[in-house]
């Protein structure tokens, strides 16, 4: 994509040397580079786009990792920053407060859904999530109910790395070499029904009547709470069929169970809400978020809480015993508040609630491509699903899919300049979550990549 340009000091042939000698990146397989295989380095964006260390140009059809939500180069959030540097570098709501975490958590308070009045902010999402664990353990303790501690969350879903958010996290691979885990953990089928055989006498709300009998399984006197994300991200953007969360959510009462919407991802416009409770009609007891809180712009997250979880830590002598030095930080708070500014001032909930059918549309014009399958989501997070068949919808073996998503289509759809995730946490799928700002001109460029592409995979099987 375009033309190359220079935008580092120093070489992409010296920062790869030093990346690969010194730098150890995430979930990566550090030993697949070498000096024939060199390491993506993103070194400048503007918009929905990016630029690597030798200057050549990419959509980033991922928003880095589902979070620069309003775009890259936004000057005001680093002048928003740069401003509170000036004024309050740092100071933490650990037996303190600042102007700039007060004022975020009125602004949060007063765009969450029904009485969502407290806010704990964290420096990111797996720590939101577990804090947000430890809230509900103490919650019960302090409501008279000790025994209630086991988490329910559900299969393949991603919750965050820390220990507590990984007992939530569904994913074997990313569970097995760290157990045993804080216990406790529990999970259920999710909302995916693709592969399922056609049948008219299901019960549409089969996956939620899942959690109540786990909850009946456990025993209601020892489940403490029910964490799901409003569309599942890991195994491709399951969304919740109609009336799903209601029905969660009256078995929760039901069972004294509190309900935590894990809005890492699904929060801060990305389907076209400020929160995905309010895309899907309900009132969750907590909210985690994270990611696009600052556009990414500043390392944040957040436990939103109602009324009545903050009413049994409100006097005398109790607190709920959790804290950590960075959370709340004033300059990712000036940064937060600068970026909900902005979603204001340019309405990007209303711009993804008015292309988001336009994104899915294109997506699903690419099923005459055979190993197109299903095409899910919602806003500006969607999903493909590849296939072998796509009528019998037989998937690829674990081989298959190494081969496919790591030995052809990451490198390929990166050469092609379009930054998205091929990801085999599930079945295989392609996964994306532009930038908010992004329309037409880029979900046409989407569209003639992922077309070239896929027609390629379909062509080595
Ligand atoms: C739903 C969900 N929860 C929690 C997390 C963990 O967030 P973080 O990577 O900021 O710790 C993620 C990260 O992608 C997520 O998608």
């Amino acid at each position: 994509m375009g033309t190359s340009e220079q935008v580092t000091t120093r070489g992409a042939t010296e920062l790869n040397e030093l990346a690969q000698r010194h730098l150890w990146m995430h979930f990566t397989r550090m030993g697949a580079y070498d000096e024939t295989h060199q390491i993506p380095i993103i070194a400048k964006g503007e918009g929905c786009y990016v630029w690597d260390a030798s200057g050549k140009k990419y959509l980033d059809g991922l928003s880095a990792l589902f979070c620069v939500n309003a775009g890259h180069g936004r000057e005001e959030l680093g002048e928003a920053m740069a401003a509170q540097v000036k004024e309050l570098g740092f100071f933490t709501n650990w037996s303190y407060a600042h102007p700039k975490a007060i004022e975020l958590a009125a602004k949060i308070a007063s765009i969450a859904p029904g009485d969502m009045n407290r806010v704990f902010f964290t420096s990111g999402g797996s720590e939101a999530v577990e804090s947000a664990i430890k809230l509900c353990r103490q919650y019960h303790k302090e409501t008279g109910n000790p025994l209630k501690t086991k988490l329910i969350a559900r299969d393949t879903a991603y919750h965050g790395t820390t220990l507590g958010a990984l007992s939530a996290t569904g994913i074997t691979g990313l569970r097995q070499p760290f157990e045993p885990f804080t216990p406790g953990g529990c999970h259920v089928p999710n909302t995916n029904t693709y592969h399922l055989p056609d049948d008219p006498n299901r019960d549409p709300l089969w996956a939620a009547h899942a959690i109540e009998e786990r909850i009946l399984f456990e025993g209601p006197d020892t489940v403490s709470a029910v964490i799901l994300e409003p569309v599942q991200n890991a195994g491709g953007c399951f969304t919740p069929p109609e009336g799903y969360w209601q029905e969660v959510r009256a078995i929760c009462d039901r069972h004294d169970v509190l309900l935590i919407s894990d809005e890492v991802i699904c929060s801060w416009g990305r389907l076209g809400e400020w929160f995905g409770a309010q895309r899907y009609d309900y009132l969750p007891d907590l909210i985690t978020t994270a990611k696009g809180i600052t556009s990414a712009y500043a390392p944040m997250g957040a436990v939103i809480a109602r009324d009545k979880i903050f009413e049994p830590f409100s006097h005398g002598t109790k607190s709920f015993t959790h804290g950590i030095t960075f959370a709340g930080h004033p300059v990712a708070a000036a940064c937060a508040l600068a970026n909900i500014e902005i979603f204001e001032r340019e309405d990007l909930n209303g711009h993804v609630r008015a292309h988001e059918d336009a994104f899915e549309q294109m997506l699903l014009g690419l099923r005459d491509i055979p190993i197109v399958g299903d095409v899910r989501g919602a806003g500006y997070f969607r999903a493909i699903e590849l296939v072998k068949d796509q009528d019998t919808k037989e998937s690829f073996s674990d081989a298959e899919s190494e081969d496919l998503l790591r030995g052809f289509l990451s490198g390929a759809l990166y050469a092609e300049g379009l930054i998205c995730r091929a990801d085999d946490r599930g079945d295989p799928v392609i996964q994306l979550s532009p930038p908010l700002i992004a329309g037409p001109e880029e979900f046409e460029f989407i569209e003639g990549v992922l077309r070239k592409v896929l027609t390629q995979a379909a062509t080595r099987l």
